[in-house]
């Protein structure tokens, strides 16, 4: 096999250990469920004589796929896992890690053992929240619903008139499909998307939410349905840190609409809308059914 065809079984090989385990608790008490499966262990054999061979650019792409299949399968199973850009370049070296140890020829449950706990060690690093919620004698790690909804329950749940929306329009968390923005685009609507786990292309941007550059006076409408908002609440109810920079972005997110343009999406914070100053947003809540509430701020 050349050393494309080899790249490419690799990276399949890799996301399908990474489906296999994607359930499993990682920080189970009882039991050590993680292990190369017997495919991943044949991938390893076949890789360790080529990957001296490997040139800086497939190396390049190996790890992109590895980080992005990483961050797929702890999005998969809880949505308000966080990964920064620094989070990812160490996910980067935990896997380069790996690479050395299978240079170095160690057996594999050797491999195995340190790989899993290197990764073990940065989720405690990076969301500390997992580890308190999955350490315990549970077999499956504590799975959160994230589902993604058509445009048209979208638009229909957030009452948005399509000819009433201000351009440029941003849907942040706007789902592996974007299924909002194409609608948008469709219709010959300048419409752009963010999600962590949309690739990128010429109107999405594969990026975190919390570090994303949203400009100063930029944007006419920004919809976050289930997404910013939810994970703000989220963080804000476990007041574990991460609520200060939800807040910190919320105002960021605010000071990149235009003049006159709005900022859509359910569900609401009251927390910190009742704080917004009266004299630069009008903020208007409106219950939508259940406990849920949406809220549309437009920006004086
Ligand atoms: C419940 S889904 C809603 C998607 C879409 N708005 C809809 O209603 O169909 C939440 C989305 O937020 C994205 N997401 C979660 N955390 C994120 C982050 N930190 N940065 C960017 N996107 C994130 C997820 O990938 C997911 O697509």
């Amino acid at each position: 096999m050349d050393m494309k065809a080899s790249l490419t079984k690799f990276t399949e090989i890799t996301n399908q250990q990474f489906q296999e385990n994607s359930f499993k608790n990682l920080f189970c008490t009882v039991e050590d469920q993680f292990h190369f499966n017997s495919t991943t262990v044949k991938a390893i054999q076949l890789l360790d004589g080529q990957l001296n061979n490997l040139s800086s650019e497939d190396k390049e792409a190996l790890l992109l796929d590895y980080i992005n299949g990483f961050v797929r399968t702890f999005y998969q199973i809880d949505p308000y896992t966080n990964f920064s850009n620094e989070d990812k370049s160490i996910m980067k070296q935990i896997y380069l890690l790996l690479l050395r140890d299978i240079i170095n020829k160690f057996p594999i449950e050797k491999i195995e053992k340190r790989h899993y706990e290197r990764i073990r060690w940065l989720i405690k690093k990076t969301n500390p929240a997992i580890y308190q919620i999955n350490n315990n004698s549970n077999i499956k790690a504590k799975h959160f619903v994230c589902a993604e909804y058509s445009s048209a329950f979208q638009l229909d749940l957030l009452s948005i008139d399509k000819r009433f929306l201000i351009e440029p329009i941003l849907d942040i968390g706007c789902g592996k499909h974007g299924y909002l923005v194409e609608y948008f685009r469709a219709q010959h609507l300048e419409a752009y998307g963010i999600d962590c786990l949309k690739k990128n292309s010429h109107y999405f941007y594969n990026c975190n939410w919390l570090e994303f550059s949203y400009g100063h006076k930029k944007w006419g409408t920004i919809i976050s349905h289930l997404s910013f908002n939810s994970h703000f609440l989220h963080h804000y109810l476990q007041n574990n840190g991460l609520d200060i920079v939800y807040a910190q972005t919320y105002m960021r997110i605010l000071e990149s609409l235009i003049p006159g343009g709005s900022w859509i999406y359910t569900p609401a914070v009251p927390f910190i809308e009742n704080l917004l100053p009266l004299e630069e947003y009008i903020v208007n809540r409106t219950w939508i059914g259940a406990d849920f509430y949406k809220t549309i701020i437009t920006k004086l």
